[in-house]
């Protein structure tokens, strides 16, 4: 088919690298002709955002997007002509906090209890309600921890309304986790579903910097917990595609952060190490295709971001068990560049490798 994706960033990019194979074309909308995708397919420069739109959806027979910042009017407007995967539904609710809070409760899935905040007032009454440590974050928008503010003391509350300059906020009671998870699974056209193991996910400065797949030490009933959890999101948005959830592991169980409408950096490992990786089951699930299998091929496998700058590559590339993806894009500080897999059948092995590529991590 032809696949039409709304942007062309490194997931664009790895989505096509995944699509090819399977028969299918692609085309992108980008900011400009050197985005990640753009050497992947035909792209369409957002000079004039809306001839962008059109050209991409007079090109494709199917469309996803890479953000959930994508304006959901657009979505609803293509999707008069052409599909669009995931849905506006999806969309819709994963794009601002306070909406997705509100679905995990309907849906009984546990969360950290919340306030919507407009005013400085509303967060003083919301910190009564809630308690201190919370943290507040901007309703829509925020990515790598930006537009966050950790509030420890009573007087940090007018500081911490301040940093919203404004906009729609939410207070979050602070989760007391012992580690940080998420899962990754895939509900085609036809109401199948697949699940990824949970993984564990490690952040500095707000930026996922390592993932260990599978999480050491998840039970069979904490996984069977979380993708129970997956399956009401999935089905109650009528989701097409990939949906990630991010969780909190505390003494009192699992509690979700919040969700991604799309392929996940927690899911990169996938490509080499488990059977069908995340952007191929995204491809297969909007192309009305039968998913594939999710089962891990190696006991062990991590995946390290490379942040900001590239390093001495060749060093990865030395070592008999890491994939090395850079995704085309200039040093900066704090920009994911790309990302090592590392594989391996023994816990030996797999240290040993980790600890080879320390220089990668913080
Ligand atoms: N309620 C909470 N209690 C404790 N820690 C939290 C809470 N909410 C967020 N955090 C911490 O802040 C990090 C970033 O928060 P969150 O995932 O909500 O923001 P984000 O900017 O959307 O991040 P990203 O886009 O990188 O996933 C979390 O990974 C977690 O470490
Ligand atoms: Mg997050």
């Amino acid at each position: 088919m032809k696949i039409g994706v709304l942007g062309a960033g490194q997931l664009g990019r790895m989505l096509a690298i995944a699509a090819y194979p399977l028969g299918h074309q692609m085309a992108f909308t980008a900011n400009s002709k050197d985005a990640p995708a753009a050497p992947l397919g035909r792209t369409f420069v957002n000079n004039n955002k809306h001839d962008a739109i059109k050209q991409l959806t007079n090109a494709s027979e199917v469309i996803t997007y890479e953000s959930e910042n994508t304006d959901v009017e657009i979505v609803k407007e293509i999707n008069k002509t052409t599909d669009v995967y995931p849905g506006a539904k999806s969309l819709f609710t994963t794009q601002h906090r306070g909406r997705e809070k509100a679905i995990f409760v309907k849906l009984g899935i546990p969360c950290a209890p919340y306030q919507m905040v407009n005013s400085l007032r509303d967060l003083e009454v919301a910190v009564e309600k809630i308690g201190l440590p919370a943290i507040l974050k901007t309703a829509t928008e925020g990515y790598d921890g930006k537009g966050q503010f950790v509030i420890r003391t009573k007087n940090q509350i007018e500081k911490a309304w301040q940093s919203m300059s404004g906009v729609e906020a939410i207070l979050e009671g602070f989760v007391n986790f012992k580690r940080e998870l998420s899962l990754i699974a895939v509900r085609g056209l036809d109401n199948s579903h697949k699940y990824y193991p949970l993984v564990e996910n490690t952040h500095h400065n707000g930026i996922l910097r390592l993932t260990i797949s599978p999480a050491e030490n998840i039970s069979a009933k904490v996984q069977k917990q979380a993708e129970h959890y997956m399956q009401t999101l999935l089905d109650e948005m009528g989701h097409v595609g990939v949906l990630t959830i991010e969780l909190f592991e505390t003494s009192n169980g699992l509690v979700v952060n919040e969700m991604a409408p799309r392929v996940h950096n927690s899911g990169h490992w996938s490509i080499e190490g488990a059977r069908t990786s995340q952007f191929e089951n995204h491809v297969r699930a909007i192309t009305n295709s039968p998913l594939g299998e999710t089962d891990c091929l190696q006991q062990y496998c991590a995946m390290i971001n490379i942040i900001g700058k590239h390093g001495p590559v060749n060093k990865v590339l030395e070592l008999s068990n890491t994939h090395l993806h850079l995704y085309g894009k200039t040093e900066r500080k704090g920009r994911k560049l790309g990302h090592i897999t590392i594989t391996a059948n023994t816990l030996n092995e797999f240290k040993t490798t980790l600890s080879a590529l320390e220089a990668f991590m913080p």
